[in-house]
């Protein structure tokens, strides 16, 4: 079965032709960085527009990357939640006018199972080896909208668990709210990331509280965090320098990802797995990737790191975890709504703890 995917949620444009065995026969990925970084974030209207331009020049790629005509494709999924209405308005449309117009198959995915069954993608690694986990398995997703660890026992809702969540931001929204505040551009990941590299934690630690650091929490707090970091440098009587900033995004990266580690590892212990798994845009990071592959291997659990491209927001993801669903016989009618949420049940409630 092959399945053309559309994903549209965010502030990128894409579209995959992929089978259900997951191998990826395209994968085309149109960015609004650009777009969106006078600004220093996601502008849901332009995002919209720029999705209405993009759509359908993507899909046409896709299809030509893959060699096929849309008549040769068994299937279409796309994104229906969660996301930006807009933006998911765009991709949803199209995908059921192409469905409609081409007489083809039809489902909604939700994004954050895409992000968490990307790493069953066939894609080879650079010495050309193809490694996925078997379920049942203990994900990370950390992305600029979630961050959450999850149980995942196969591909269908029913069978993932959320086991703890943020309480308030993202993982990946801390990153580019601290990379804003020191001034270092949209999005702010990559920048923190690199700069992380080259700074010293422990001179510039002490200004930073440890995020949910009680032990027996899977939950996550960035919020408190960033705000510490605001408030030292507003206490400043000068900016601080390039070093200063380096140092500041070691101890605050630094801090960040022994939270996520600590309760990643935690959560597979307590499920009884050995196989982790690290999801969304925020598994990007090397400190992340270099902290996880040390603890992953000190505790003897198998460490599982999609490449860069499963990693952020990609049709890929879409078309595999839409594939699965066609297989397994499932359809959507062509009266499917988006939604701004998840369809996952979810412990964690915003701004609270545990439900
Ligand atoms: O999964 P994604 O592409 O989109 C969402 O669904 O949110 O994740 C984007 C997020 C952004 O917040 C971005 O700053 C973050 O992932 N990100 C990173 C890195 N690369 C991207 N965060 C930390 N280190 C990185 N290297
Ligand atoms: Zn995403």
């Amino acid at each position: 079965m092959r399945v053309l995917g559309i994903e549209s949620s965010c502030d990128e444009t894409a579209a995959a032709v992929v089978t259900e065995q997951g191998d990826v026969l395209s994968d085309v990925v149109r960015s609004q960085v650009e777009a969106h970084a006078p600004y220093g974030g996601v502008v849901p209207e332009i995002a919209s527009r720029d999705h209405a331009r993009a759509i359908v020049p993507v899909v046409r790629e896709a299809l030509e990357r893959a060699g096929l005509a849309i008549a040769d494709v068994d299937g279409i999924a796309v994104t229906a939640r969660p996301g930006l209405a807009g933006a998911l308005l765009v991709g949803l449309q199209a995908a059921k006018g192409i469905a409609w117009g081409a007489d083809k198959p039809f489902v909604g995915v939700d994004h954050l199972v895409g992000h968490l069954l990307a790493v069953r993608l066939r894609r080879p690694d650079a010495q050309g080896v193809v490694r996925v986990p078997d379920y049942p398995f203990v994900a990370l997703l950390a992305s600029g909208g979630h961050t959450a660890i999850y149980r995942v026992d196969g591909p269908d809702l029913t069978q993932i668990q959320e086991l703890g969540a943020t309480r308030d931001d993202a993982a990946g929204e801390a990153f580019d709210k601290v990379a804003k505040l020191l001034g270092l551009g949209y999005p702010g990941g990559p920048a923190v990331d690199r700069l992380a590299a080259e700074g010293d934690a422990s001179r510039a630690r002490g200004a930073l509280p440890k995020p949910m650091a009680r032990r027996d929490s899977l939950e996550f707090s960035f919020s408190g965090l960033k705000s510490a970091l605001a408030r030292s440098v507003a206490a400043r009587e000068t900016p601080p320098t390039g070093a200063e900033i380096a140092d500041l995004c070691a101890a605050f990266q630094g801090t960040v990802v022994e939270a996520l580690v600590s309760k990643t590892v935690r959560a597979a212990r307590q499920e009884g797995l050995d196989r982790v798994v690290v999801a969304g845009g925020v598994a990007a990071n090397r400190g992340l990737r270099a902290r996880m592959a040390e603890e992953c291997a000190r505790r003897e659990i198998e460490l599982y790191v999609p490449p860069f491209s499963s990693c952020t927001d990609n049709a890929a993801m879409i078309a595999y975890a839409g594939a699965l669903r066609l297989a397994a016989g499932e359809r959507d009618g062509l009266d499917l709504a988006p939604s701004t949420k998840t369809a996952l049940a979810r412990v964690t409630r915003k701004g609270g703890g545990r439900r």
